[in-house]
């Protein structure tokens, strides 16, 4: 792969100086940008022509000499009359020009022809002149609206997203992670408005010519990379809340929404000084804004200093946001906020290591969530999450390495998945817990400071890291991170570690290899090998604090996994458990007899003595082992029954993603009669103990409790479970008597999607019509977007039609944004998913023009309810006639076929032992 790329560099090198017809895609290396002067003059008055112009200069450094200047400009008209280039470094200024300019839309190149050779060690300065429509694409510089309620009028605004490659679409620049430079930015707009951007205010002046515009210039930027460029201009209003000595904080949102800002102006202050004093560095620029945009393309972005937000992800209303919803918006305020630094202050160098951001800033914010919220206890249930997630994701041949070459944007942009995400954050919780807090903290320091202002590929963050640990001690002196973390970051999948006992000789032997879920590939042709940290703990000592390394599973210098035998172990009729507390990103399977003792101390009252996360992971282990077929389902089951006795939130969490999956094969199947039996009987004892769905919320104690009832309460409406139907209905009926329901809700907030999706689907024309009244009057985005998932839920087929012409009619009475989560919420369904499968197959073409950017968030549930031959045909016959639409979804596409092929093998495996298994557990 290595030398492929490298001849395809070389090659590309070659083509370039051979006829200038350059086709690689990054940029050619000979200029290196200095500085940027960027002004941008925005209408947004006249509703017929939303419009931006500006002027960029640019001091261009020669690192070799040229005869080209080959930058990044995308759907930007440039006036190249007015554009001008002389050289300004030596004596004087030297007045340069332009022959001729090419462009290269494979990889958005402008490529300016000089008349004179730029020489290696000059600097020059280039002045473009451009405009573009003020688009509707939620990228690049673009415009979004709200109504103003009193006046009942639109109102615009102009807002950036730039990340990965769509600085490009706002004006020509080295669009590249690595040509970090000084960015100097000038605003032109109505004085009606307020504009913002990464750095404090400088200066005002009027226009010289328009009358009421003015001239918003800004402070200098430290040297940063062209995608954390950001600027707005709009009417919104703010809320400050700086801390005494800290950053100046500012909060933004449209007028009417200002008090859903309260909580993240509390919260993101106090994660920022959390983080100074973590890494030990101060946040370098002088102030932070964040802004809740009402269209934003994906959560949030970490800008630098101007931190843009969907209002679901940043605006918080005690009365109508769930607890859910208030834990999802701290995790992204947190997330974006420690990428001030991992990213921001230190930038990989390529898109390559984009975990190296991504990663960090996920680990990073479950703690700082967990540091400001403690009674939350999110930092166990996130990093299980995570884990679960990857352990799904990274199953599939299809998968990926963390750290990976990646070329076209559409394949940066696929990159932003769980792998950089989740399998990131997991491989650095790792690292932290093998490592301990001390020598983890001071290897970030030393790697944020090494690299502040520059960028960084993973090399130099194991090294920090290898120091600081060598120095504390905390790693035997001939191991190394590179050669452990390598293992982890460069090759797809993670282990399963199969443990045989020997119950005479009190040792176990380990033995590794990929877990696969696609059974049709034979695992021992996959010749990876782990650095595995073998943390584990026995029935007598149950000792699960510990999660430090007692034994690692290595590999030889070719690679090959290394024979590992445990001694010491206890006697016969005592369990051992590896991998404490999910310490490391691994499946553990054990002999017979170790399952037997598992099962009889889960299935005993001494449950508790596994530790919860265990618990968990002792659940997500089997029910893949079964899936795959290394354990049968009648011991899968034999596990699952302790759930009666299970209490807590993580373990439930572990179960029913699993069991999701399974209930949307088997519930097309006749057997599902069983199967709902069994969920009932497993799910009635915890519903009872918490009370069923009564509101009893402001007696809950321990927060995790809340977050269990809102999903037991799911559960146990769908399966029909106790009173759950009959008293979701009420609380929607209560509703409905309201004299004005915009303003007084009587169902507690916490299980409001149930009560709204189980009334939708018992319920009326009327009931739908009610809700999607309330879906237009709402004021709170959170509410809004329950209220579009539980719109699906309906079971008549013509209101699901109608619903799904609805999120994607151009009018947007859903929003573009929001089209994805109104079509999960009708695929996810029983009666939905063949109406959505086929809505999608017909308009595939139309939805991919519509929202292009998510085109397999709309087969992420499709794929799940597929487990025919047949149907798996249907789907590849789909994709190969509309590879066009897919172009950008290669990975998604690939991904969405192995997960239904795998769906086909569990049918075809079993779904009569899976049958036959909950048929002797009823
Ligand atoms: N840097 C990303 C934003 C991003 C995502 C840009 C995808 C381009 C493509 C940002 O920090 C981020 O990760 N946002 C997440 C939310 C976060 C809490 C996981 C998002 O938008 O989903
Ligand atoms: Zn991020």
């Amino acid at each position: 792969m290595k030398w492929l790329l490298l001849f395809v560099v070389l090659l590309s090198l070659y083509l370039a100086n051979a006829d200038l017809n350059y086709n690689y895609y990054r940029l050619p290396t000979a200029l290196r940008p200095q500085k940027y002067n960027l002004r941008i003059l925005t209408h947004l008055e006249n509703p017929k022509e939303f419009r931006f112009s500006g002027s960029v200069k640019i001091l261009i450094e020669a690192l070799q000499d040229t005869n080209n200047i080959t930058l990044h400009s995308k759907d930007l008209t440039i006036d190249e009359s007015q554009t001008t280039l002389r050289q300004i470094s030596g004596n004087g200024t030297i007045d340069n020009c332009v022959t001729s300019t090419e462009v290269n839309p494979n990889h958005d190149f402008y490529i300016l022809n000089t008349c004179q050779q730029l020489l290696a060690g000059h600097v020059y300065e280039l002045k473009l002149i451009f405009s573009a429509e003020l688009n509707k694409q939620l990228e690049g510089y673009y415009r979004s609206s709200y109504t103003d309620p009193v006046a009942n009028v639109t109102k615009w605004i102009a807002i950036t997203h730039f990340e990965p490659a769509s600085a490009r679409l706002a004006f020509p620049c080295f669009d590249e992670p690595g040509y970090k430079a000084p960015f100097a930015i000038t605003l032109g707009h109505h004085r009606k408005f307020t504009a913002l951007s990464n750095m404090p205010v400088k200066e005002t002046k009027s226009h010289e010519s328009l009358p009421d515009y003015i001239w918003t210039e800004f402070q200098e930027s430290l040297p940063m990379s062209t995608y954390l460029v950001a600027y707005s201009v709009n009417d919104f209003s703010h809320k400050p809340s700086t801390l005494p000595n800290g950053t100046l904080f500012r909060t933004w949102s449209r007028p009417n929404a200002i008090d859903q800002c309260d909580y993240a102006a509390e919260f993101g202050p106090k994660v920022l000084k959390y983080y100074e004093e973590l890494f030990g560095i101060r946040f370098p620029l002088p102030k932070v804004d964040q802004i809740a945009l009402p269209d934003f393309k994906i959560g949030a972005m970490e800008n630098w200093g101007l931190v843009t937000y969907r209002e679901t992800d940043l605006l918080y209303s005690a009365e109508f946001s769930s607890l859910k919803d208030k834990q999802e918006l701290s995790d992204t305020v947190a997330h974006e906020l420690a990428h001030q630094w991992f990213g921001n202050l230190v930038t990989m160098k390529w898109w390559t290591d984009l975990w190296l951001k991504e990663g960090f800033a996920t680990y990073v914010a479950t703690l700082g969530v967990d540091y400001i919220h403690p009674e939350w206890h999110s930092g166990k249930l996130e990093s299980l999450s995570n884990l679960l997630a990857i352990f799904r994701k990274d199953s599939l041949k299809s998968s990926h390495p963390i750290s990976r070459p990646v070329g076209m944007v559409s394949q940066i942009t696929e990159s932003f998945d769980e792998i950089s995400y989740e399998k990131g954050s997991s491989v650095l919780r790792m690292m932290h817990l093998f490592l301990g807090d001390e020598s983890f903290r001071s290897g970030l320091k030393s790697y944020l400071e090494r690299y502040s202002y520059k960028n960084a590929e993973q090399d130099n963050l194991w090294e920090s890291l290898t120091e600081a640990a060598h120095k504390a001690g905390a790693l035997p002196s001939n191991y190394d991170i590179k050669t452990i973390m390598d293992s982890w970051t460069l090759q797809t999948g993670y282990p399963i570690v199969n443990v045989t006992r020997d119950y005479t000789a009190r040792t176990a032997s380990l033995r590794q290899e990929r877990y696969l879920l696609n059974t049709n590939l034979s695992r021992t042709d996959h010749k990876e090998c782990w650095w595995i940290p073998l943390s584990f703990t026995n029935q007598e000592e149950k000792d699960f604090n510990n999660t430090a390394p007692k034994a690692w599973m290595e590999c030889s210098n070719g690679g090959k996994s290394l024979p590992k035998t445990i001694e010491d172990l206890p006697g016969p009729d005592q369990w051992v458990i590896f991998n404490t507390q999910l310490s490391s990103p691994y499946k553990v399977n054990y002999d017979a007899r170790n399952w037997k003792l598992l099962t009889e101390t889960l299935n005993s009252e001494d449950f508790r003595s596994i530790h919860v996360i265990n618990r968990a992971q002792l659940i997500d282990d089997v029910l893949f082992f079964a899936w795959t077929g290394e354990q049968d389902y009648e011991i899968a089951l034999g596990v699952v029954n302790y759930l009666q006795r299970e209490r807590e939130l993580l373990p439930w969490k572990s179960a029913l993603d699993n069991l999701k999956l399974l209930n949307r094969i088997v519930r097309q199947t006749p057997n599902f009669g069983f199967f709902k039996k069994y969920v009932k009987k497993i799910i009635t004892p915890v519903y009872e103990h918490l009370n069923g769905i009564n509101d009893t919320f402001s007696s809950i104690q321990q927060q995790d409790q809340v977050l269990l009832k809102t999903m037991v309460v799911n559960w146990a409406c769908q399966y029909q479970v106790s009173d759950c139907v009959p008293q979701a209905l009420a609380y929607y009926r209560n509703w409905r008597s309201e004299a004005n329901p915009d303003e007084k809700n009587p169902v507690p907030i916490n299980v409001r999607n149930t009560v709204y999706c189980t009334s939708i689907k018992h319920g009326s024309e009327e009931d739908w019509e009610f809700l999607w009244t309330r879906y237009k009057k709402s004021n709170v985005a959170a509410e809004k977007r329950t209220i579009l998932t539980a719109l699906g839920c309906s079971r008549e087929v013509w209101l699901l039609q109608r619903y799904l012409e609805l999120t994607f009619d151009p009018k947007e009475e859903i929003r573009k944004q929001d089209s994805r989560w109104a079509f999960q919420a009708v695929a996810k369904t029983e009666v939905g998913f063949l109406l959505a499968k086929e809505y999608f197959m017909d308009n595939v073409i139309y939805i991919s023009k519509f929202n292009h950017h998510q085109l397999t968030k709309f087969i992420d549930p499709l794929e799940l309810q597929v487990f025919t031959q047949k149907d798996y045909e249907e789907f590849k016959k789909f994709f190969k006639d509309s590879r066009e639409s897919f172009k950008d979804s290669k990975e998604g596409v690939q991904r969405a076929l192995e997960v239904i092929l795998t769906n086909v093998q569990w049918k075809e495996r079993n779904y009569e032992p899976f049958s036959s298994a909950l048929q002797k557990n009823l």
